[in-house]
């Protein structure tokens, strides 16, 4: 198989590359297009820079000419955008590159694998296009409306309604996942859970947003990937299937876990002002996966969480060198006030 995956540099890309080219015998070769922005990082790959299969090119997705060459380079079997913008919270602070990024750069893709005949497009989505539950809602189907609260999720709606538009107007085969919230090694430590592991480790404040009991559901990346996969190869085309972890835990739960993993005092945890339009909860039903895909979750949370926190003990060096950059201010840098 001959593939392209866009995002490869930033976590779940990276972690999704390097299993699917030791796991699976018939890649004959990925072509990983990342633009490098401030959340991707070639650190991530290292362990599979020399394999002859894995080819990276700096790119953006938005740019029609680069796109345009990389697909009609080689006959691809299938296109894997994991590429976006990734943060919540800087999507409220600034929505353009989220809109230009996520909207536009799948729009490109999608033409290029509609003219060059890739067979399959799958577009990775997110949980948070469905919006937020109350405590007594059932866990979100693949039928629950799309109704997304920030700028990201509604980003990646307008990414999700796109692409089912061209299965239904051009017939391109194209498969969505959407997938709860991970955690994992290379995962960058502006999110929740790195960012708290990385400031405990250093005895820094870990601020929770509002009263700390929003509720997430957690899934292992490496499950993520599998299941990412698993669309890939036997997803119906013009189909969504969602995948989570089943590990419900308020914020908080999982800020204390932390805390008493690392052996540190939890008077670090610290509660800030609430992030506008914070979702309540996430739950994720993924019956479908695992009927249609033979596709069901193996981490375990718990033992996932601990070998999680040991890898950024093993990998300070990783996760200080991104903390010492200036990615905050990579939106100012890039795009202005
Ligand atoms: N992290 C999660 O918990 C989660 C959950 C569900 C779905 N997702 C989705 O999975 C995908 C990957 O998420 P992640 O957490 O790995 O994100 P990430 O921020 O770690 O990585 C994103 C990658 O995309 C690249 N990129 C950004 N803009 C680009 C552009 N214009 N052209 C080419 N490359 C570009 C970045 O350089 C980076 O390597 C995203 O689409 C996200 O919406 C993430």
């Amino acid at each position: 198989m001959k593939i392209i995956v866009t995002g490869g540099a930033g976590f779940i890309g990276s972690n999704f590359i390097k299993m699917i080219l030791a796991d699976c015998s018939n890649i004959q070769k990925i072509v990983n297009l990342d633009l490098l922005t401030y959340a991707g990082n070639l650190a991530n790959l290292k362990d599979v820079e020399s394999d002859s299969r894995y080819h990276f090119i700096k790119g953006d997705i938005t740019d029609y000419d680069t796109v345009e060459k990389i697909v009609s380079a080689d006959k691809f079997d299938l296109i894997v955008n994991f590429a976006a913008e990734s943060h919540v919270d800087r999507s409220i602070y600034d929505s353009r590159v989220f809109v230009h990024t996520n909207i536009l750069g799948t729009q490109v893709l999608l033409d290029a694998a509609k003219r060059n005949k890739v067979n399959r497009f799958c577009q990775v989505s997110t949980d948070e296009v469905y919006g937020s539950l109350t405590d007594k809602e059932p866990s979100f189907t693949e039928d629950n409306p799309i109704t997304p609260s920030s700028p990201y999720s509604a980003s990646k709606a307008g990414a999700d309604h796109l692409c089912l538009s061209y299965y239904h107007t051009h017939k391109l085969d194209v498969v969505i996942t959407r997938c709860s919230n991970n955690y994992g090694p290379y995962q960058f430590p502006e999110k929740f859970i790195p960012l708290f592991i990385s400031n405990a480790m250093d005895e820094k404040k870990l601020p929770l947003y509002g009263d700390g009991k929003n509720i997430r559901d957690w899934i292992h990346v490496l499950d993520h990937a599998a299941g990412v996969w698993s669309a890939c190869i036997n997803g119906k085309a013009g189909e969504v299937y969602n995948f989570g972890g089943g590990n419900e835990y308020g914020n908080i739960e999982i800020a204390n876990k932390i805390v008493d993993i690392l052996g540190k005092d939890n008077s670090l945890i610290e509660l800030v002002r609430d992030r506008p339009g914070h979702d309540w909860r996430y739950a994720m039903d993924y019956t479908k996966a695992t009927s249609e895909l033979g596709w069901i979750p193996k981490f375990n949370f718990e033992s996932g969480l601990k070998d999680t926190i040991e890898w950024y003990q093993e990998n300070r060096a990783w996760w200080e060198e991104i903390k010492s950059g200036d990615y905050l201010n990579y939106y100012e840098k890039h795009y202005g006030k």
